[in-house]
């Protein structure tokens, strides 16, 4: 295990050098054969690291705290309501006292745009411990390491010329962020993948994300575009990754965002828009999905479907990252 890494912020993909994030690949790799064998790898004996929830979770809670006792250590979860963040206490003042009390800060704050990542950088300003992000409004960089991780173990290290579908997709139960598809614009275009972005005219993602998503695409080889229907983005794709998110400018009213997503109801994932892409075509999706309207049974439950492998390595990619950066 390098130390070089030792002490680092993981708060967007962008933060870390490609040869970083292939070094995470690599630490995620080693770590989900171990902990398949049963082998110890107990990498950070009695530290302990604080999960700062301003959301809900599953996967990103489940894998850190499993991930952290996994790796001789231990998780404290707090939430907003539960801590003198609701009362108002500070980033500056949350980072330095955490920092004073443990080894590492993870935090979710991912639901109001121009907010999160602007709170988890003024923590990890103050903190003089390693801060990961979560997920925030911006990227969703744990999420979209291991959609990394699982696309490799499908399709080999080199995916130069890989086609990868990203689509807005309909969900009633709640306006979801904009992180993972802004993510995966983000780093999947960094290896040469040719990214296709689809979404209605009413859902688009912060314009400075995609100009990233562009320039990567142009330094690895890549391509990036946008598209206007799942059609268009799933055809010839190797990977489709439809999912929903919210109305950038209606976040603090879900309700309009929600009444606004209902006029793409038929923007789901079915076998018809499958069998658009490659017969060897794999489907992903973050999770939580909103079966029977971003995805049906048939599709997420179907032969091209990953989704369980990609939630599967959360739990290695998370641990990766700790064992990376607490000391
Ligand atoms: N994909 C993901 O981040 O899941 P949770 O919201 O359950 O953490």
């Amino acid at each position: 295990m390098t130390d070089d890494l030792k002490g680092r912020d993981y708060i967007e993909t962008s933060d870390w050098t490609d040869a970083e994030i292939e070094t995470a690949l690599a630490v995620s790799r080693d770590l989900k054969e171990k902990f398949r064998k049963k082998e110890p790898h107990r990498h950070l004996p009695d530290r302990t690291i604080f999960l700062l929830f301003f959301d809900k979770s599953t996967r990103t809670r489940n894998s850190f705290e499993a991930g952290i006792t996994q790796l001789g250590g231990h998780a404290h979860f707090i939430t907003t309501e539960t801590s003198q963040i609701s009362h108002g206490e500070s980033p500056r003042d949350t980072g330095v006292i955490l920092s004073r009390y443990g080894h590492g800060i993870a935090i979710r704050h991912d639901l109001v745009p121009g907010e999160g990542n602007a709170y988890m950088r003024e923590v990890a300003e103050h903190a003089d411990k390693p801060v990961i992000n979560m997920q925030c409004d911006i990227d969703h960089p744990c999420q979209t390491l291991a959609d990394l991780l699982t696309i490799r173990e499908r399709f080999g290290e080199n995916l130069k010329g890989l086609k990868v579908a990203v689509s807005w997709a309909y969900a009633p139960s709640y306006a979801k962020p904009l992180s993972v598809p802004q993510g995966l614009a983000m780093l999947l275009t960094r290896f040469g993948m040719e990214v296709v972005l689809a979404r209605p005219p009413e859902f688009p993602l912060m314009p400075h994300t995609l100009e990233r998503a562009r320039a990567n695409a142009k330094r690895s080889g890549g391509s990036f575009r946008v598209a206007d229907s799942m059609e268009e983005a799933f055809e010839g794709a190797h990977v489709v990754y439809p999912k929903s998110w919210g109305c950038i400018d209606l976040f603090r009213e879900p309700e309009r965002s929600l009444a606004l997503a209902k006029k793409y109801a038929h923007w789901i994932c079915d076998e018809k828009k499958m069998a658009i892409a490659r017969p060897d075509s794999i489907y992903m999706h973050c999770l939580p999905a909103d079966r029977g309207h971003e995805v049906t049974d048939a599709v997420i439950d179907g032969p091209h479907s990953v989704v369980y492998d990609e939630a599967e390595n959360r739990l290695h990619t998370a641990k990766a990252l700790m064992a990376l950066v607490m000391e």
